[in-house]
């Protein structure tokens, strides 16, 4: 819903309009969250703030957050509504259900539709390159969908500048749709690999940016200074917790603070406003468990950076 106090942001040079901050499904909806009322709370909240961008995949859950967030989208004005979702991750052990070819990307834009509830995708998203694919048969499988109307415009996830300019290059040539937007990570811990060599070819190419994790897993907002929560993110997920929680993050989340009590704001407020600050974003897609992480998180887009603070930020995060 369109709200005065939300940015909201051409995305490259297609014309569709994003809301600067966003909101996704992976690891929360269907999964740590499955009490459908509080998704329901925390996507009509982020809709009424103005959030018209809802970013999910197939694989998150496997299927579940399609369907728990599909439910609430069903209450909604599906044009008022930017939803997305993405293929590429194995969805079984089937040796087809899996990657690229277009087998999978035919079968699964299917299946999507079904388990969200939707006639068609605004956003789909190749998750991550496919070695295994030749790229001329993803792209053709992709410009298909467009031209049927099941998908409104396809974009790529963690592909490499290198990558991004040869999808743009062939798709120039043969005439094919080309891919509106790429998804990459971006936090304070996390960005030498964007603005290095995603931002400029996403640039050069056109392509608007839509980045995940801007807290790195929740690390970014001092949650984990003194342990892990009960219920977190961090506690549930080993991986993840081995990824980012070094001692060396958690003592260079605990100096934020400082920085953030000079700006007057948290410091998921910060880590989200410097992510809103770099150079071609169009959304940061952010997550929450819970309602009050969305209303905190949603407070970044008053955040005034200087370039003193920025300094700073960058200092301490030196990737
Ligand atoms: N393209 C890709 O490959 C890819 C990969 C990952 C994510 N994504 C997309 O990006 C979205 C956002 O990523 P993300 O969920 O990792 O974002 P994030 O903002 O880095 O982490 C969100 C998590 O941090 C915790 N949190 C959020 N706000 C908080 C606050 N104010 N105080 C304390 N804890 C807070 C919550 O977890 P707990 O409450 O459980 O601790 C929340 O679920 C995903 O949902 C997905 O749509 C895409």
């Amino acid at each position: 819903m369109f709200n005065k106090d939300m940015p909201y942001r051409r995305m490259g040079k297609s014309g569709l309009t994003l809301s600067a901050l966003a909101l996704g499904g992976w690891t929360t909806y269907g999964a740590a969250v499955k009490d459908e009322k509080t998704i329901e709370t925390i996507i009509r909240a982020a809709f009424e703030r103005g959030v018209n961008f809802f970013d999910i995949s197939d694989v998150y859950e496997r299927g579940e957050a399609e369907k728990s967030m599909g439910r609430v989208f069903a209450k909604l004005p599906r044009h008022e509504l930017v939803i997305s979702s993405k293929v590429f991750w194995p969805m079984s052990d089937d040796v087809n259900d899996k990657g690229l070819s277009r087998k999978h990307i035919m079968e699964s834009v299917n299946k999507s539709l079904k388990r969200i509830g939707a006639d068609y995708l605004d956003l789909y998203f190749c998750h991550r390159p496919d070695p295994d694919t030749p790229l001329e048969e993803t792209i053709r499988a992709m410009d298909d969908l467009v031209r049927q109307g099941k998908v409104l415009y396809w974009g790529t996830s963690e592909h490499s500048g290198a990558q991004i300019r040869e999808i743009a290059e062939i798709c120039a040539t043969r005439g094919c749709y080309a891919p509106a937007v790429e998804q990459p990570q971006l936090s304070l811990i996390k960005r030498k690999r964007y603005l290095d060599e995603v931002a400029p070819a996403a640039r050069e190419k056109g392509l608007g940016v839509v980045t995940w994790s801007p807290l790195a897993s929740g690390l970014l907002s001092g949650k984990y200074d003194n342990g892990l929560p009960e219920g977190s993110r961090l506690k549930r997920a080993e991986g993840l917790r081995a990824t980012y929680l070094t001692d060396e993050n958690r003592n260079r989340v605990k100096k934020m603070k400082a920085i953030a009590d000079e700006v007057g704001c948290t410091r998921s407020q910060l880590a989200i406003a410097w992510c809103l600050d770099q150079p071609g974003v169009t959304s940061v897609i952010t997550g929450a468990t819970r309602p009050e992480q969305l209303t905190e998180n949603l407070g970044a887009l008053k955040v005034k950076l200087t370039g003193d603070v920025k300094s700073k930020l960058e200092a301490l995060f030196v990737e």
